[in-house]
This record gives structure tokens, sequence and C-alpha cells, in this order.
């Protein structure tokens, strides 16, 4: 056992929105991916079969690393009294919630050029004490003092989602600019009701939707709004995690389109540069660990957009052979389609067969660059004042999507999303 995760074993009754005071720290098996997002591009061995949840991993926790990312500076660095340019002074960037995803954005700031990591504030004290080791920056208990710290330019937001809200409005009234781990909330008047605050106060808020900053589905992306492949007719995305999650987090997940698809969802709406406007479902739970928690594990969703594109979204709690992400989006001149990743491209052939390498099976692995990605363009958005490369409107939608979807599965029938989006009901907005 790790020293994290001997931390981890005094309490593990810390997880998913209840922020036990008494407790510690969450559980060994958040500890497992903290141990995961360790220096350097964690690669697994095809040998030893890894599962998206379970403790396996044994690289250390890794804090700093070489500076990769493109350099950002605040616009503001200005000049010295005597003429010469002043040393730019970094980003200010501070986490809430130095979980699992908190630790994966402390290392992207850690390895972005001209960013500075002030302080993470976690309630448990060992082990934000510990992260805050790790990444040689202060730990604070209280995420009101973060917000505070005037040095603390931008805030990212890695707490459990019921904390969300809160946290956002906060930040939006001190003047911070945000990033908020999606979802904002789970509940359409919640999330409008911080976009209201943002939107008053003149914030930036960036919404945590990573998979936008994959290489293969930005690739995706550019091809279509080329018009290399003429209309978006048709589009096919195939999102299943290699196995489901434990039984507790699943119980407070909020389902799988709220936890899962809502991912699934955003990228349609990114690669078709469109709007969803229905969804129809067909879902069940086949497997014991989604019956309990009255979710589903295996779904089809088909999607019809603002733009005449229809398309389908499958999702599973789990498959065999790896984490499956890939997409493709059918044109009147072509397709373009975004395959796996996988830890390398090796092919061996032999008289017996052709075999390659099984797909990543973990979210941070075969995301890794996109998080990078993310917190990069979250630095250089704070740094040069510039555009939201995912904004409110963005973190919204997807919600929206999964409440038509939720619909769907009770009613047994096409939903539309103007159906569940009561705010914009309410307004006249089509
Ligand atoms: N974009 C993605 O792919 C992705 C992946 C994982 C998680 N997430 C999101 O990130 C958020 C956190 O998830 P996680 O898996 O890192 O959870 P986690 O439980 O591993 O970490 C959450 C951390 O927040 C701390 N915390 C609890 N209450 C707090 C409070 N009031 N203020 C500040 N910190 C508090 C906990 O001690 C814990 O360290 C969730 O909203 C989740 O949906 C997004």
């Amino acid at each position: 056992m790790n020293v994290l995760c001997a931390i981890a074993a005094e309490s593990v009754e810390a997880r998913d929105g209840v922020a036990n005071k008494t407790s510690s720290r969450p559980s060994c098996s958040t500890m497992a991916f903290a141990t995961a997002v360790g220096v350097g591009a964690p690669v697994r061995s095809s040998l030893v079969p890894t599962r998206h949840h379970e403790l396996t991993r044994s690289r250390p926790l890794g804090g700093r690393v070489a500076p990769t990312a493109a350099a950002a500076v605040r616009m503001d660095a200005g000049a010295t009294s005597s003429g010469a340019p002043a040393t730019p002074k970094p980003v200010g960037i501070g986490i809430i919630g130095c979980g699992r995803i908190g630790q994966v954005h402390a290392k992207a700031i850690s390895s972005t050029l001209g960013a500075k990591l002030v302080a993470v504030a976690d309630p448990f004290e060992k082990f934000g004490r510990s992260v805050a080791a790790e990444f040689s920056t202060t730990w604070v208990a209280d995420w009101k003092e973060l917000v505070a710290n005037p040095d603390v330019d931008g805030v990212v937001i890695g707490s459990p989602t019921p904390f969300h809200a809160e946290q956002i409005i906060a930040c939006a009234e001190a003047g911070k600019a945000i990033f908020c781990e999606k979802p904002i909330s789970n509940d359409l008047a919640t999330i409008d009701s911080c976009l209201e605050v943002v939107e008053r106060t003149g914030v930036k808020l960036l919404v945590g939707f990573q998979r936008r900053f994959d290489s293969n589905f930005q690739k995706v992306k550019s091809v279509v709004a080329s018009g290399a492949i003429g209309d978006v007719r048709t589009f096919t995305i195939t999102s299943r995690d290699p196995s489901p999650p434990p039984a507790d987090y699943l119980a407070k997940s909020g389902g799988i389109f709220l936890d899962m698809a809502s991912h699934d969802f955003d990228m349609a709406r990114f690669v078709c540069g469109a709007e969803i406007e229905s969804v129809y479902v067909t879902g069940a739970a086949i497997e014991s660990a989604a019956q309990e928690a009255g979710d589903l594990d295996t779904v089809v969703t088909v999607l019809k957009m603002s733009n005449g594109a229809f398309g389908t979204i499958e999702n599973s709690r789990r498959c065999g052979f790896g984490y499956d992400q890939r997409i493709e989006v059918f044109g009147g001149k072509g397709s373009v389609v975004g395959g796996n990743k996988s830890a390398d491209t090796v092919t061996v052939s032999t008289e017996a067969g052709i075999g390659a390498g099984l797909p990543y099976d973990f979210f941070m692995d075969r995301y890794a660059a996109a998080y990078t990605g993310i917190m990069g363009a979250f630095v250089t958005m704070v740094a040069q004042d510039g555009e939201v490369p995912v904004g409110g409107a963005d973190g919204r939608a997807p919600i929206v999507a999964a409440k038509a979807a939720q619909l769907s599965v009770k009613e047994g029938r096409l939903v539309r999303l103007d159906e569940v989006d009561l705010v914009k009901a309410a307004a006249g907005v089509a």
C-alpha cells in the first residue's frame, strides 16, 4: 500500500458529494485514479489487464512534469518603470477538489508554461496536504479562502457535482475565471441560476467537456467543418466503458444519460455543429449492477439534429476489449471516421493471423492529452482574456438531452428537447 492509499484507508467514507469533515479522505479507488495519472502518460501493459475502476496502478502520484504546453502569460504583465519588459506574471490557478479529476488538472497546470498552481482546496486535510506537496503548492481546507486569494486568476472546480453551483456563483461574484467540470449540475434550473450570475458578472466559464480536445475528434470536426464530406447526413457515435463503475458510484451517478452519455451528446453537437432537436432511446439493464441501481447499462439513442442530420449513440457500461470511443460522420461527398487509441500501433502478422494491441481501457489514458489540452485552453483563455472554447450553453445542452433521453425511456417514445427544457419553453424560445 502506498502512502496515499494508507492515508485513504484511514477513512473511506467521503465520496460523491458528501463532504464528511470527520473523514480524512475518499476511498482507495479514488487514490487509484490519482495514482494512475502520475508523471508522464501512463502506459498500460497489454499483459496486465487493468480495469476502469480497479486499484491496479502502482505508478507513484506525480506532480510536476517538464513544461510542454504552449506558453500562456497574462496580457497585463506590463513593463518595469525603467521601460524594460517585465517578467510575465504567471496565470494563477486554484483548484477546488483535488480528487481524481482535480489531480489530472493539477498535473496539466504544472506542465503549462505561464501558469502557476497557487493552491488546492479540499476538506480532507491529510489528503489535501499530500496532493499539495506533490504539486508544490498550498493546501487550504476552505474553498472560499482559495477564491478570495488575490493571486488566483482562475479557479478549476473539480469538487463533486452537488457543490459546483455554489462554487461557480462564488467565483463569478469574485470576478474569477472559471473552469467547471461537467456537469455544471444535473438540474437545469440550477444550471440556469449559475449561467445568469456568470452572464451578469461577465466572467468567463469553461465547461470540462474534454473530448473536444481529443486529437481524433478535433480532426473529425475540422474535416466536417471544411465541407470535405459534404453536408452531414448521419453519424454514429460508439461510447463503451470497459466495466461498470462501483455500485455506490452508480447509485449516485444520476444515471447513464447524465453520467456517461452527456459526453456523447456534447460530441454530437460538436461534430455536427448543430443542436440536438429530439432523441429516441431503446435501452436495457442487462447486468445486476444497473438493475440494482435502477439504471440502464446498454442504450441506443437516435438523435435528430437541427441541421437535418441524424445519428445514433451507442452506450454500454461494459466492453470486453477496452474503452471503445469511436465516431463516424457520413456526408453527401464522403465520410470521416475517428477510431480508438491504443498504447501502441504495432501490428503483428503471422500465419496464425494478424493482431494489434487493444484500445486503452481507462478514460484517463484515452483522454490524457485531451485533459492537458483543455486545461491549456483554460490558461490561455485567462491569460489572453480570449474566447471561451466550451461555454455555459455547451455545458447546458447535453443535460437537456440527457433529461429528454430519460423521458424517452420512461414513455417509450421520441422526445423533443423543448419538452424538457422548461425554462426555454416558458420564455417562448424555440
Ligand atoms: N470530464 C470528465 O471526463 C470527468 C471525469 C471524472 C470526473 N468528472 C467530474 O469531476 C467532478 C469530481 O469528480 P471526481 O471523480 O474527481 O471526484 P472525487 O471524489 O475523486 O474528487 C472530489 C474531491 O472533492 C473533494 N470535496 C468534497 N467536497 C468538497 C467541497 N465542498 N469543496 C471542495 N472539495 C470537496 C473531495 O474530498 C475529493 O477530493 C464531478 O463533477 C465529476 O462529474 C469529470
